[in-house]
């Protein structure tokens, strides 16, 4: 199989290529920077900013599917969303989206299955409230942006499947998420934020990458939650954390000093959502890390 892949060099795309080498699957990918990690044959870089036009829309032709991750990061330093940050989080995956459909729709040979990114902010903050993916959009920036990011996929399944990816916190070795927590928790210094009862929806990164496989090889599509199925507080993610590390982990970081510190961006924090995995369970796909304390262990 020949997947084409935007934003196959950011922590879940590294993964997924890996994990489509492992099985005899070949790889192009469109990067800004070019950056060859894997330095062979199976996988080919074309060095281009995937949300401009150019001859790289070419070579979407004849693969037999397209896996679409590209997007800046959400919490990234710095962290404000400036108006200007804000457009370069939108366009990165709005503009990137809309060049790969347009790509898919002129192919003469198009994919079988465009697999597109999304995020669990599609639904917006939801207090307890449990919600699979029958569950409407929320209506603040992440959510806004997470329902365009999928509408700018939908035109592609006049030529092919599409299934979006609406993926929740991803652990595992070298996660962005993990990355910023575990220094400040290994100096003791890490506990719950905001009031702690927040539900936040992790996922280990081996089963974003198992689902995605399952979603090729059985021919689904539209949505699927990325997350575990079980879910937890921030107050019991702390808790499992600082547990796994061996650490105290009773400092509170509370909403308004995230609110003052951040501005709207404290909303990936605060604003989270208590999401289930529904249509993968249905669909038989089997949980490598379906609790919180063997994803983190895996993952530190
Ligand atoms: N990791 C998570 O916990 C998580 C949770 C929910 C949703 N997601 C979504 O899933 C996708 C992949 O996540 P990830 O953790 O693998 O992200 P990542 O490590 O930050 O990688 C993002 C990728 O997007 C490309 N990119 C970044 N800024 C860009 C820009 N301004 N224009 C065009 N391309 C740009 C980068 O490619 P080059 O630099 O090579 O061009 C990079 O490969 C992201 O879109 C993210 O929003 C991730």
């Amino acid at each position: 199989m020949h997947v084409f892949l935007t934003g196959g060099t950011g922590f879940i795309g590294r993964n997924l290529v890996e994990a489509l080498l492992r099985r005899g699957d070949r790889c192009t990918v469109i990067s800004r920077s070019g950056t060859d990690l894997w330095k062979r044959p199976e996988v080919e870089v074309i060095r281009h900013d995937p949300k401009l036009k150019g001859p790289w829309q070419r070579t979407v032709n004849g693969c037999d599917v397209v896996v679409n991750l590209a997007g800046e990061r959400i919490v990234e330093p710095p962290l404000r969303w400036t108006a200007a940050r804000k457009t370069r989080i939108r366009a990165s995956r709005i503009a990137t989206t809309n060049r790969l459909v347009d790509a898919i729709l002129e192919a003469e040979q198009p994919p079988r299955l465009l697999l597109s990114g999304s995020a669990i902010g599609y639904y917006g903050p939801r207090g307890d409230q449990a919600v699979d993916e029958s569950a409407p959009p929320g209506t603040d920036f992440l959510a806004r942006l997470a329902a365009e990011w999928e509408e700018a996929a939908r035109p592609a399944c006049t030529k092919t499947r599409v299934a979006l990816l609406r993926t929740g916190l991803v652990l595992g070795r070298d996660s962005p998420f993990l990355a910023s927590l575990v220094p400040l928790f290994k100096l003791g210094l890490g506990g719950p934020w905001g009031d702690g009862k927040q539900w936040l929806s992790w996922i280990h990164i081996e089963d974003v990458v198992g689902i995605i496989l399952f979603v090729i090889d059985r021919q689904l599509d539209g949505a699927f939650n990325l997350t575990a199925p079980n879910p937890v507080t921030v107050e019991q993610f702390a808790r499992t954390l600082g547990k796994a590390l061996g650490r105290p982990a009773i400092l509170r970081a509370p909403s308004l000093l995230l609110r003052l510190a951040l501005g709207e961006a404290a909303d990936a924090l605060l604003n989270l959502q208590r999401v289930l995995p529904a249509r993968a369970l249905e669909a038989g796909y089997q949980f490598r890390y379906p609790q919180l304390d063997g994803a983190l262990s895996s993952s530190i």
